[in-house]
């Protein structure tokens, strides 16, 4: 597709961003069921629940634009995805497993809050006004998440066995 235009890189990114929601929700569980600590498995799960609500956000968007909903396969979110693959087969170490899941769940926030970060503010640019709040909403809903795991990897892992 052309992305001449700022128009163009925003429906592109809008793509990319439903593409990878769509691949951290098949993602999401799969993390709940491996980690250990149940404060992480709780963390997956609800994550999961509000990836689907992310994913009717970015939904409506498209309806804004006129637009079909449908993604562009994003290589940057399946190499993290990839990655943290890697770790939840490999790591054998329950512990080690639970660090290398936060680890790898705290990139694919970093990446949608970059993504959810630009949508926001090309949204507003462009005068998309009706989609500024769903990715905003998004966007703070990645924060929170992250801010999660970060307090999980500072030791909220394993509270009730401290
Ligand atoms: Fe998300
Ligand atoms: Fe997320």
């Amino acid at each position: 597709m052309s992305m001449k235009t700022l128009d163009d890189l925003f429906v592109h990114f809008v793509r990319d961003i439903y593409y990878a929601e769509k691949q951290v929700l098949k993602t999401l569980p799969k993390m709940a069921r491996k980690a250990d600590s149940d404060n992480l498995k709780d963390a997956f799960e609800h994550h999961r629940e509000e990836t689907e609500g992310q994913i009717e956000n970015l939904e409506k968007v498209f309806e804004i634009l006129g637009l079909k909903a449908r993604g562009v396969t994003c290589e940057a979110i399946d190499g993290i995805l990839e990655e943290g693959k890697e770790i939840m087969e490999e790591a054998t170490d329950a512990d080690a497993r639970d660090a290398g899941m936060i680890a790898a769940a705290q990139a694919v926030e970093h990446y949608e809050i970059t993504r959810y970060g630009t949508l926001v503010a090309w949204a507003k640019r462009l005068g998309h006004t009706k989609a500024v709040p769903l990715l905003q909403a998004n966007l703070d809903q990645e924060y929170a998440a992250d801010r999660k795991l970060s307090d999980l990897a500072e030791g909220g892992l394993n509270k009730q066995a401290a």
